[in-house]
């Protein structure tokens, strides 16, 4: 059984906080989140997915002296080099995402490549005050559609396209998105990591 019967979710996106809830309260989890606990935003500085979450997830614990989880996503587009990635939310004018979908396909017809292949990366980490850390990726592969389609989801959900399926992501429900989503599959291995471990060396 978990050890934990607590956690920190260091983040303030309302959606990923109710998500990351319902899947830890089965497991006698209480996750207390960036929002709860009024933590202050951490500036991202790091270079990679994981280093971004670690980031986040050690200032928490720091500051609350208890094991703290946060994550970082994005969505890399292969004929730009894997941009926007880390930079996802920022690459948005304003966080602004209808902007932020035309300003990425408008910079995919620049680059006159015929590859619209994808992916959306999420790492969940998982830290202890002490600095001690563990990290769970999940990917999701796809491509980008030419045109917007679906009005559910957030972000990039319009234009991203899951390989084996003919429609966005705007089109899943959230049920069905997190079966496959990035986040969904790194979820899934934390929680299988919270469920078979005896020990937990983080
Ligand atoms: P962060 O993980 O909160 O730093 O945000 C990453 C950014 O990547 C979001 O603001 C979105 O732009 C994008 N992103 C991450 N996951 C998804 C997703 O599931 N759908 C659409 N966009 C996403």
């Amino acid at each position: 059984m978990p050890k934990y019967k607590e956690l920190i979710f260091a983040s303030h996106n309302k959606g990923k906080i109710s998500e990351i809830k319902n899947l830890l309260s089965p497991l006698g989890i209480k996750v207390l989140s960036g929002e709860d606990l009024n933590l202050p935003e951490v500036e991202e500085t790091g270079t990679t997915f994981e280093e971004n979450a670690y980031i986040k997830a050690l200032a928490a614990a720091k500051e609350k002296n208890i094991p703290c989880i946060a994550d970082d996503s994005g969505l890399c587009v292969d004929a730009m080099g894997g941009r926007p990635g880390i930079y996802s939310a920022r690459y948005a004018p304003n966080r602004d995402f209808d902007k932020g979908i035309e300003k990425l396909l408008n910079e995919l017809a620049e680059t006159n490549s015929n590859n619209r292949s994808a992916h959306f990366s999420c790492v969940i980490v998982l830290a202890n005050p002490n600095g001690n850390y563990k990290s769970f990726e999940g990917r999701v592969d796809g491509r980008i559609a030419t045109k917007k389609s679906g009005t559910m989801g957030f972000g990039y959900d319009p234009i991203f396209i899951p390989t084996g399926f003919n429609r966005s992501f705007a089109e899943f429900d959230r049920d069905e998105k997190n079966k496959i989503s990035h986040r969904g599959r790194a979820l899934q291995k934390f929680i299988t990591y919270l469920t078979t471990q005896d020990e937990y060396n983080v």
